[in-house]
């Protein structure tokens, strides 16, 4: 599956911050990859929710060939079609506000907080977030990450961040006050095992944000671009924001990220504010817009919705045999908790049956794979998960 020379070059040539599965994939069209000696896997991550249009879509391909030998990058002191014709697109299916471009999901969460504390003014510096929660490895997005083990070694955070258990209202209800800025929310945790955030809580954070002033920003970076069988999550929640940030899947591969706001709160950053040399490319902009177009089409989202519902009941089988304690999802973001704290070794052996998946903790597997996965491959992967947890 992998080269022993390219290990050793890897591990020569590379800070150790990663630890890599051994594969070298080559080449990926749709839901499959391929290694360098041409064997196919079923890919149940999409690059960890970042190509939900699948590998290589033909669309996205064709802008970023067209793009690339027309005008790959000019900054932001000029005009550029691409980036204007993409904030349209996010504007009119999201909040209906104007858009702010960057390169990722961390700096899509940096800004959304830089927003809400000049939309909120001096004096109000604190923001609200929850534990378990993940918004980046930058400071101020790392700040926002409700996980200690990431930000142990990295103390001190900037700080005025308070989190709150995703469960706990009563700590929520004390941690919003006339000091916070913002309620940092993804609707559903992904990075810690696929665990929703109640209603109740999405509900309370709301009406506290609006008895407060603060804004409500979800992160909708690995929830967004129809993940979860609607374009973004709150969609089918009920709850909107003020603030929503999106990368990942937002550039159908290419990196890029985006805060969008409501209109008001969105004319707080002014010239000056914030920026980013490479943000809003064309490059990264007319491959967005290809990717984001070809999320319009129904049909795609309805094999989200179909699929996701024949996974949750796959997974929810091996919970009735035993071999798992607990499957959530929804659409095609799903987490298994396994019986025994193995989801390592099973994520090792899951490649070598032929499929992608990846453990959020010792318990949990999550699984995401592209928008367009077949109802064979969902059937395969259950399969294999059910060999491989099987007693012998
Ligand atoms: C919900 C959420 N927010 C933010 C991020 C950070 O995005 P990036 O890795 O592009 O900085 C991630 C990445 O996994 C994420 O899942």
């Amino acid at each position: 599956m992998i080269d022993e020379t390219l290990v050793r070059r890897e591990q020569a040539a590379l800070m150790h911050n990663y630890g890599r599965l051994p594969v070298q994939f080559v080449r990926g069209e749709g839901a499959h990859l391929y290694d360098a000696d041409g064997r196919r896997y079923v890919d149940c991550m999409a690059g960890i929710g970042m190509i939900n249009v699948g590998h290589c879509h033909p669309d996205v391909v064709r802008a970023i060939q067209d793009q690339a030998a027309t005008l790959i990058n000019v900054s932001n002191l000029y005009y550029t079609e691409p980036m204007v014709a993409l904030a349209e697109w996010i504007r009119d299916r999201g909040l209906g506000g104007r858009v702010f471009f960057c390169n990722s999901g961390a700096e899509a969460n940096e800004a959304a907080l830089k927003l809400a504390r000049k939309h909120a003014g001096p004096g109000r510096t604190e923001a609200v977030a929850l534990v378990d929660g993940f918004h980046g490895r930058t400071y101020g997005s790392l700040s926002l990450t409700g996980q200690p083990d990431k930000q142990q070694r990295f103390l001190p955070v900037v700080p005025g961040v308070r989190h709150v258990d995703r469960g706990d209202v009563p700590s929520l209800r004390d941690a919003v006050t006339e000091r916070t800025c913002a309620i940092f929310v993804e609707t559903i945790q992904g990075e810690i095992g696929v665990q929703p955030v109640p209603i109740e809580m999405l509900r309370l954070a709301r009406d506290l944000a609006d008895r407060h002033g603060a804004l409500l920003v979800f992160d909708e970076i690995q929830t967004g671009m129809g993940r979860t069988g609607s374009l973004f999550s709150y969609q089918q929640l009920g709850v909107t924001p003020d603030v929503m940030t999106l990368a990942k899947s937002l550039g159908g591969g290419v990196p890029i990220g985006a805060v969008t706001a409501r209109p008001g709160v969105d004319e707080a950053f002014q010239p000056g504010d914030h920026g980013s040399t490479f943000a809003g490319s064309p490059l990264a902009c007319a491959a967005a817009l290809a990717a984001c177009r070809v999320l319009e089409d129904p049909a795609l989202l309805q094999n989200v919705r179909v699929q996701g519902a024949r996974l949750l009941e796959g997974l929810r089988g091996l919970v009735a045999d035993g071999l798992a304690v607990e499957a959530r999802g929804m659409g095609l973001m799903c987490g298994v908790d396994l019986v025994t704290p193995r989801a390592a070794d099973v994520v090792g052996e899951m490649l070598q049956a032929g499929y992608l998946v990846n453990n959020t903790t010792p318990r949990t597997l999550r699984f995401l794979p592209p928008l367009v996965i077949d109802g064979d491959d969902i059937d395969g992967l259950v399969a294999a998960l059910r060999r491989i947890l099987a007693p012998s």
